[in-house]
This record gives C-alpha cells, sequence and structure tokens, in this order.
C-alpha cells in the first residue's frame, strides 16, 4: 500500500496548531472590527489574467496555474489584494468611500519550502479603499502595530519607504515602465548593484545613477534627519522630492499618534508586488529574518480593473510567521470589543491630534472610524449618521487644551464636553458627562 504524504509545501495542521491560528485569526478580526473593517469572503480560484495584473514578475513565477475543466484558465489566489480591488472595480464601485475591507484565509505561492516560507499559508488582508491622504497610510501601519501587541509580541519593528521617490528619478530619467519594474524587482532581492547596472544600461544619465546610489545607502532609526538625507539628495527630481515629503508626512503622524515602535526609514526598500505607487512598510521580529506583514499604497490598480480612479492602501499578515514568531513567547488577552464611535477632526490641522486620541479610544476597547478624507465636520456628521454611528468624537482646539473632546450624541441630538479618559463610560453609558449643552 501506498504512504501518502502530504504535497511538498503543503502542511496539516493538527489540534495545537489549528487552535493557535484560529486565535491569530480571531484577533485580527477583532482589530478590523476596531478600526471599522468590514469581513469579506472571496474566491480561492480567480482569473490567471486578474491575479497576474500588476503581481510583479516574482509573485506571477510563483502561481499555481492551471485550466478548469471548463478551460479557463485560473489560479489559486496568491494574495487578496487583486480580489478586493476587483471587487471594488465591479460590486462595490457605487458604495460611498472610504471602503474599508478585511479578509483571511489561505493563499498559495510556489515558494522554496523552509522556516516560515510555504507553498500554502494564511493571511489577514486589510484594505481602505478610496482616500490619497496621510492619515490611510498612517492608518495600515497603525492598524498591523496593533495586531502585533494585541497578539502579544514585544519586540518588533518596522520598516518604511516610499516607492516614489525610486519612481521619481527613474521617471525623470525617463525609463520606461517595464525597466523601473524590472530595477525595483532587483532592489526589492537587494541585488542593488544589478539594479543600477540595468539604470545604466536602461539609459539614465550618470547623475540618475549616482543620485540611485546614494539613495539606497540611506536608512536609519531617526525618522526626520533620514527622510531629510533623502530629500536633499533627490533634490532635482521633483517627483521625488513630493514623494518624500508625503512620506514625512505619513511617519510624522505615525509619531504623532502614540506609536512608539522602532521605524527604520529605508530608501532602497522595494516590494515584490508591482502595484505600489506610494508608502510601503514591513514588520519584522528580531529573531525571524523574514517579514511578519507588508503593504503600502497602490493608487492604480482599480482603474486598471475598469473602475473609477480610486486611491488605495493597504497591509497582508503572514498568520504563519506570527505563529513562529509568537512561539516561546507569553500572549496577553484579547481587548473586549465595545461601542462604535466616529472620531472627527474640525480643522484639517488636527489631524495627528485625531490620529491619536483614535488610538487612545481603541487602546481603552473602542470601536473606533477616524474620518480620512478630509471632510468639513457637516459632512462628516452626514456621513456618521448615514452609516449608523451613535457618537461622534470631535476633536477641537480648545477642549484639547483641556484634555477633553466634544462628544455628540447623534441619536439624542445632544453635545457634551467630556477628557478623553472617560469617553469610553460616556459611550457605554455608565458615566454622567461633566458639562452636557443642549444642540440648537
Ligand atoms: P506580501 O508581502 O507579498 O504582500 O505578503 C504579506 C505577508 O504574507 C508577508 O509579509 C509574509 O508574512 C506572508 N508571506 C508571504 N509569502 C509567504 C510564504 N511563502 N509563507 C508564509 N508566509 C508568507 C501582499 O501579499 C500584499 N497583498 C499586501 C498588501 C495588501 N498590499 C496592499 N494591500
Amino acid at each position: 500500500m501506498a504512504e501518502y504524504k502530504t504535497v511538498r509545501g503543503m502542511r496539516d495542521m493538527l489540534p495545537g496548531d489549528a487552535e493557535r491560528l484560529r486565535q491569530v485569526e480571531s484577533q485580527a478580526r477583532t482589530v478590523a472590527k476596531q478600526y471599522g473593517y468590514g469581513e469579506i469572503v472571496t474566491p480561492i480560484v480567480e482569473s490567471h489574467e486578474l491575479l497576474s495584473a500588476k503581481a510583479g514578475e516574482e509573485v506571477k513565477s510563483r502561481m499555481f496555474v492551471f485550466k478548469d475543466l471548463g478551460g479557463r484558465d485560473v489560479a489559486l489566489r496568491p494574495e487578496f489584494t487583486a480580489s478586493v480591488a476587483r471587487l471594488v472595480a465591479t460590486a462595490l464601485r457605487n458604495v460611498a468611500r472610504p471602503l474599508r475591507l478585511f479578509s483571511v484565509g489561505s493563499v498559495y505561492r510556489y515558494d522554496e519550502p523552509q522556516k516560515g516560507r510555504y507553498r500554502e499559508f494564511w493571511q489577514t488582508n486589510y484594505e481602505l479603499m478610496g482616500s490619497a491622504r496621510p492619515e490611510a497610510d498612517a492608518e495600515t501601519l497603525l492598524l498591523t502595530n496593533r495586531l502585533m501587541q494585541a497578539n502579544g509580541l514585544k519586540k518588533f519593528a518596522f520598516k518604511v519607504g516610499h516607492v516614489g521617490i525610486l519612481k521619481g528619478v527613474l521617471t525623470e530619467e525617463e525609463l520606461s515602465e517595464n525597466v523601473q519594474a524590472a530595477v525595483l524587482q532587483l532592489m526589492d532581492k537587494k541585488q542593488y548593484e544589478e539594479a543600477l547596472s540595468l539604470v545604466k544600461s536602461a539609459g539614465s544619465s550618470p547623475k540618475g545613477v549616482n543620485t540611485l546610489r546614494s539613495l539606497v545607502e540611506q536608512r536609519g532609526t531617526e525618522v526626520q534627519a533620514t527622510v531629510a538625507r533623502i530629500a536633499k539628495i533627490v533634490a532635482d527630481y521633483e517627483r521625488s522630492v513630493q514623494a518624500a515629503k508625503n512620506l514625512e508626512e505619513i511617519l510624522n503622524l505615525v509619531l504623532k499618534s502614540g506609536c512608539t515602535t522602532e521605524l527604520t526609514v529605508d530608501a532602497g526598500f522595494a516590494r515584490g508586488l508591482e502595484y505600489y505607487t506610494g508608502f510601503i512598510f514591513e514588520v519584522y521580529v528580531p529573531d525571524l529574518d523574514i517579514a511578519l506583514g507588508g503593504g503600502g499604497r497602490y493608487d492604480r490598480l482599480i482603474e486598471l480593473f475598469g473602475g473609477d480612479p480610486t486611491p488605495a492602501v493597504g497591509v497582508a499578515h503572514g498568520v504563519d510567521r506570527i505563529m513562529l514568531a509568537l512561539q516561546g513567547q507569553q500572549t496577553e488577552k484579547p481587548v473586549e470589543m465595545e461601542n462604535e464611535v466616529m472620531v472627527v477632526p474640525i480643522r484639517e490641522k488636527l489631524k495627528a491630534e485625531a490620529l491619536r486620541v483614535a488610538e487612545q479610544l481603541r487602546n481603552q476597547g473602542l470601536r473606533v472610524d477616524l474620518e480620512i478624507m478630509g471632510r468639513k465636520m457637516a459632512r462628516a456628521l452626514e456621513d456618521a449618521d448615514k452609516r449608523g454611528f451613535k457618537y461622534v468624537i470631535l476633536i477641537g482646539e480648545n477642549e484639547l487644551k483641556e484634555g477633553a473632546v466634544v462628544v455628540k450624541d447623534l441619536v439624542k441630538r445632544e453635545q457634551n464636553t467630556v477628557k478623553i479618559e472617560q469617553v469610553p463610560d460616556l459611550v457605554k453609558g455608565s458615566k454622567k458627562p461633566c458639562e452636557r449643552t443642549q444642540e440648537s
């Protein structure tokens, strides 16, 4: 009798492992709720064409591709982003933005099996569609931070970069899209010399090559100083200057939100997937040299799939790798979910404070949606009302000076000025507010 084994790269999960997998999944679902991401389920089998568009050579060459019995060219999904973008371009086309969508499930890549690298693995995936603003980029990093903490990981750190800085130089040096993609693929594998040779042979000026050479040497945990060095190096490339400004703005928001996790800015950092257009990041733990999660901004994919131009940013986490990192570490108790609120800065310049208060309220167990469309207050309130929020937390300068915010009860149509730490009690209805003003 033949003795059957699992296919190479595939694994069984026995009771302990399966339970741990479901625990990570459940933490991810809690985080999705805390940030207002609705769960969707998409098929494991999708059209090969959809999955290969802008996936990048590396992922494309590792897909499980086959013809179904009807002769269609299909593949097992190597990630979720293409499926979510397809949905946003079609069935969710007319749904109000922003759209926050969460998925979890198995994905498939024909990678060389080794520790933390499998051919069937699990991802938790968050996509935020419809906002081009830095608050949206910051949110994907912050929810990753929370997910790592919620799982009980103590030592982890982010690597951050911006595809636009590298692409700005390549575009202004008039290198074709294909060459740019090939250069970034080489940089993703840290083959910088090969990348620079390609840039040179594709017709870049010596100045372009030298600029890129200095860029890829820039990395540091002093966020502002590193970004300032980068901006100086690309000073003659306007698109790259803009990209560096965008990176600085995103990272400032992250820092001001109260996130104390180490950030390493790396100007030569690129990611394997080809659809990225802006901010990119990955999260690592010291004892594993493989990323536990990664993501970034991709503003062109939805229109490529026939949808309306839609800015988007997202992140996926490797559940198996989180489980590996957790081995031997103590896990903490899951955060209990409570009522939901929407946080709205009353002025554009208060967005960093809004992000910080939102994080503070989530720390206290509240479910918080943040206004990230730069809408004026009246529009934001209308939107919150439409989407069924009971409370809106208004972030205003005067109240903040007192460590307070205005809590608007959209059902009772009244508002109260409340100390931030008392907001959870108020929205849970267990405490009286300190000051109450009837709305006119
Ligand atoms: P990715 O970096 O290709 O991004 O994958 C995300 C995470 O999946 C990785 O950081 C890693 O933890 C895990 N992973 C990748 N390959 C394997 C493997 N062979 N075995 C185990 N775990 C693995 C994406 O997939 C993008 N869709 C992320 C994204 C969402 N960008 C925008 N939105």
